[in-house]
This record gives C-alpha cells, sequence and structure tokens, in this order.
C-alpha cells in the first residue's frame, strides 16, 4: 500500500443505508474505505450486504441514505454509466458477455455503444487492448469467439474490459469461485499487477486463504455492519472467521467409513459428444455403491459436466450405457446439484418455496396429482428455511432478491432432502461462507451414509480429499487417475489434473 493521507483515499463510502424489505438494513449504516494501490478484501456470510454494497458503488443500486466520495469528491451515481465515468468499474459474480461477440468486440463495445460500432475506430482500439493484456498479463486470444469460452477466460475479458474503460477503482466480487486453483494463481498475478500500477482493487471472497495471501486490509460485515476493518498483516482467519459468524468456527466433519455392496450407478465405456459436436467423454466407467461418496477432480471443461448430465438425463450419449438402479421406480428419481444453477437450478422469478419444490411438485406431499397443496408446500419451506439458514426467513420471496449464496443454499436444500438414490453433486459449496460449506459437507455425508450414491464433482480438492471415499481424477473427457483420498494430496491430485501423471491406460 503506498502512504495513505486522506486525500490519497479513492473509495469512501458513508454511513451508506440500502433496505429491500421494511425492517431489514440489507446495509445498516456501512462505512468503508479504500486507497489507490490497494487490494481490499470485503468479506462477510452469505446475505452480508457485500454485493449490495459494492452494488451501490457501481451505481446499479442507490442507497437510500449516505454518500460515495470518489477521490474525495461526492458523486452521484444514478447508473453503471455514471460510476464508469469516474472511474468506478465491477466484475460480477456471473459475467455479462455477448456470446456471439469476438473477445475484442465484448472489450470494446459497452452495451450503450453497441449502435455506435461503425464510428469506433476499431484499429486504435485494438492497440489499446494489446498493449493492456501486454501491461497486466493478461492472456486472451481477441479473435475469439467468447460464447463456449472456460469461465477463467471471460473473466480475463471482463477485466480487460474495464481496463480499456480506464477503471480506477476495480470491485471484483467473488472471482475466484468459478476458478480452479491454477486460473486462481493467474488472476492473482494479475490483481498485483493493478495494485502496483497504483489501481485500487475492491475483492469480495469468502476463502479466508486468499484474503490472507493477496489483500492488505480485510472490512468485515455482518448482517448489514460493518464487524471489523483490519490491517490483513495483523489478523488471522481464525480472528476473521470469528468477525464473520460472530462466534468461533466448529471443528471439522469427519469423514465416515465406506457403504455397502448394492450398485447404484453402473457408467460402461460412456462417449458423448460436446455442444461443438467433438468428444467430451472418451471411454469413461465407473461404479458408485450404496452409500459412497465418488469424488471427481479435474479442470472444469475436461467433461465432468457433460459427465453430469448425462446420468441426469439432460444429455444424449454417443455410446456406452448408464445404469442407475430401481430408476423406473418414479420416486427414486435423481437429485442434481447442477453447476449452472442459473440455467437448471433456479427460476429466479418464482418464490423461494416455489423453488424450494421446483421439479417435486409431483411427490405426494406436495400435491394429490391434480393440484399443489400449497400448506404442505409452506410447511416444508419454512422447515428447510430454518434448517438450511437460508436468508431472508421468508418462504414467499422472489428467488431474484436472494443472495448468490442463499439461491446456492436453496438448490442445495431442494436436492439433498430428494428422496432419491443417487445424488449428482457439481461444486456444491461454491459461493457458500464457512458455515454454510460445514452445513453443506456435514448433510452430504449424513446423506450417504442413509446409502445415498453420490457422485460429487468439485474444482475444490480440501472438499474432495474431506468428503470422497474414492477419487478419480479426469482430465480431456477420461479418467486419468483413480486415487485413495487416504494416500493422496492436493499436488498429486493436480498432476493428474494437468496430464503430467497417468495410473490408467
Ligand atoms: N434485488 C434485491 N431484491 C431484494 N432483496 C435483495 C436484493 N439484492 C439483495 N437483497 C437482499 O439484501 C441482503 C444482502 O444481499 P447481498 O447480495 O448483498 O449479500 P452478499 O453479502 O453479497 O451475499 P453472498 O455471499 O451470498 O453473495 C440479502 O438479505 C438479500 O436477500
Ligand atoms: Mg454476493
Amino acid at each position: 500500500m503506498r502512504e495513505q493521507t486522506a486525500n490519497s483515499v479513492s473509495v469512501q463510502l458513508i454511513d451508506i443505508v440500502k433496505s429491500f424489505q421494511a425492517g431489514y438494513n440489507a446495509n445498516d449504516h456501512v462505512n468503508f474505505s479504500a486507497y489507490p494501490g490497494e487490494i481490499h478484501a470485503l468479506i462477510g456470510e452469505n446475505g452480508a450486504g457485500k454485493s449490495t454494497l459494492m452494488n451501490i458503488l457501481y451505481g446499479m443500486y442507490q442507497a437510500d441514505s449516505g454518500k460515495i466520495l470518489i477521490n474525495g469528491k461526492e458523486a452521484k451515481f444514478r447508473s453503471p454509466a455514471d460510476a464508469i465515468k469516474l472511474g468506478v468499474g465491477m466484475v460480477h459474480q456471473h459475467f455479462m458477455l455477448v456470446n456471439t461477440f469476438s473477445v475484442l468486440e465484448n472489450i470494446i463495445l459497452g452495451d450503450e455503444d453497441t449502435f455506435r460500432f461503425d464510428v469506433i475506430d476499431m484499429k486504435r482500439s485494438k492497440q489499446k487492448v494489446i498493449e493492456l493484456k501486454k501491461s497486466f498479463e493478461i492472456n486472451v486470444e481477441l479473435d475469439d469467439i467468447s460464447g463456449g469460452l472456460a469461465v477463467g477466460i471471460q473473466q480475463k475479458i471482463e477485466i480487460l474490459k474495464l481496463l480499456y474503460r480506464n477503471a480506477e477503482i476495480m470491485i471484483l466480487d467473488e472471482p475466484t469461485a468459478i476458478l480452479t486453483p491454477q486460473e486462481t494463481e493467474e488472476l492473482f498475478k494479475t490483481l498485483a499487477e493493478l495494485k502496483n500500477s497504483g489501481k485500487t482493487i475492491i475483492l469480495i471472497t469468502h476463502k479466508l486463504g486468499e484474503v490472507l495471501a493477496i489483500s492488505d486490509r480485510v472490512t468485515v460485515l455482518r448482517r448489514g455492519k460493518v464487524t471489523g476493518i483490519l490491517k490483513t498483516n495483523q489478523t488471522s482467519s481464525n480472528e476473521l472467521a470469528k468477525m464473520i459468524t460472530g462466534r468461533s468456527i466448529e471443528s471439522q466433519v469427519i469423514k465416515k467409513s465406506a457403504g455397502g455392496e448394492k450398485i447404484i450407478l453402473e457408467v460402461n465405456d460412456l462417449y458423448i459428444n460436446n455442444d461443438r459436436g467433438s468428444l467430451a467423454i472418451n471411454g469413461i466407467s465407473l461404479i458408485i455403491k450404496e452409500g459412497e461418496i465418488f469424488g471427481i477432480a479435474g479442470v472444469e471443461g475436461n467433461g465432468q459436466e457433460e459427465l453430469a448430465e448425462a446420468i441426469c438425463g439432460l444429455r444424449k450419449i454417443s455410446k456406452g450405457t448408464i445404469n442407475i438402479a430401481g430408476i423406473d421406480d418414479f420416486k427414486k428419481s435423481i437429485a442434481h446439484i447442477p453447476a449452472n444453477r442459473h440455467k437448471y437450478g433456479i427460476v429466479k422469478e418464482f418464490t423461494l418455496e416455489e423453488n424450494l419444490i421446483l421439479g417435486r411438485e409431483k411427490e405426494e406431499n406436495f400435491s394429490n396429482g391434480w393440484i399443489l397443496n400449497n400448506k404442505k408446500i409452506n410447511e416444508f419451506s419454512e422447515v428447510i428455511i430454518e434448517e438450511y439458514d437460508i436468508r431472508p426467513e421468508n418462504s414467499k420471496a422472489l428467488m431474484e432478491g436472494l443472495s448468490g449464496g442463499n439461491q446456492q443454499k436453496a438448490v442445495a436444500a431442494r436436492e439433498m432432502t430428494k428422496n432419491s438414490d443417487l445424488v449428482v453433486i457439481s461444486h456444491p459449496t461454491r459461493g457458500l461462507d464457512i458455515l454454510a460449506s460445514e452445513f453443506v459437507h456435514r448433510t452430504i455425508l449424513e446423506e450417504s451414509k442413509k446409502g445415498k450414491a453420490i457422485l460429487l464433482i468439485s474444482s475444490d480438492l480440501s472438499e474432495l480429499l474431506k468428503l470422497s471415499d474414492k477419487i478419480a481424477v479426469m482430465y480431456n473427457g477420461r479418467i486419468t487417475g483413480e486415487l485413495d483420498p487416504k494416500s493422496t494430496n492436493e499436488n498429486e491430485i493436480g498432476e493428474y489434473m494437468t496430464g503430467l501423471k497417468s495410473n490408467k491406460r
């Protein structure tokens, strides 16, 4: 951090109040500041108000009261366009690229500029992007079409977009939640470059290791209020965890021993084409027995999602078989926590309780086959909301108003409480805070103890090591390694993930 004087402060949020529902302030008299040349971590539980606060700084939302000062001067933002003009940019939890555009087009064209395409000097613009790429060591191919690019690359495009608009204050909302360890490392290098060039970086994250590794200062929010502002080198993950949750964190979950003998899922010599017609799955076989947690590690995009979707009947297979015990019995459907929750997991225009029974409407608990039993549905959701600590505690709240982490909890709750023999889970704790992650881990273990077979896809290796009975590593559409969690480690798994090692044909 550079020398900090009152006039070098780049961002000051003073006494910000924002409420979406009467009686609860999502931001409750929040003060926040950040300096040029600083990486400032903003942390707190799901629903604590982090995204709301940053959306106010970015002009997406207007505060009910309070002030924004940029470089010491009061600013009034009516929209993100106003914020961008004063050098404030934000990369959201969910990216907003135009799929059909090339990378270069996405960087150069802001939504509001689209109609001025023909008057933009493409050559000069491209030169500027090339220089930005170079000075911040951001590697992307400018001519690629954006749709279908790996999330790590899409994120780089979003960052270049901000730099192209001369952002000096850059907000990143959970940028690493969807990245692999390697992509995270690259992102952090870029952030360090940006910091050294004097930019103000505000980083929202749930990963305390990252906070300690990369930030200069930390602001902690809990239920809309600031509970701490700390220098990173003077704190610890324990202290931060306490400030986030208001109490000390319980110990780790203990792994149970493996399950029974009955085979629940058998995949045999499976081949699947991806959306572009090339092989996504290239001859995979695996067996999962009752009570077993079968972990799949891998860099995202190596076939994991295609495998999950095929097992859940969402994707056509080219060759091979998938057998699921008892699947002809309609009650024993498959539970699925998808990676792309916005596509398959939730309907954001529906209420929380509607989302909690989505796909389960026919269950006898919720309907008599003709009409929904609203009382039962409401009772069920009240219990689930309490048990999974979903906030707000209001079953009629619209899903789109829930924070990212709380939407995730709702999908997990619906699927984990489903009466199924097989649960297919992708990245169950992505975007969840520490307590919620612990809770989901405990739930996965409990459900497996009841005899459910669980396919657990995750890029969080510590999560896989903690929960799995077996770990398979996928690389290039194949299983290249089968490892015993008791006798392997993150490093070794990493070598299989990047194709350096293989213990299969
Ligand atoms: N557009 C909205 N409409 C209604 N309520 C909202 C809206 N946006 C946020 N909220 C509410 O404001 C509170 C804070 O949400 P916010 O998204 O800021 O949390 P967060 O700290 O970013 O959480 P997460 O870690 O889960 O992303 C929550 O109670 C949320 O339900
Ligand atoms: Mg958020």
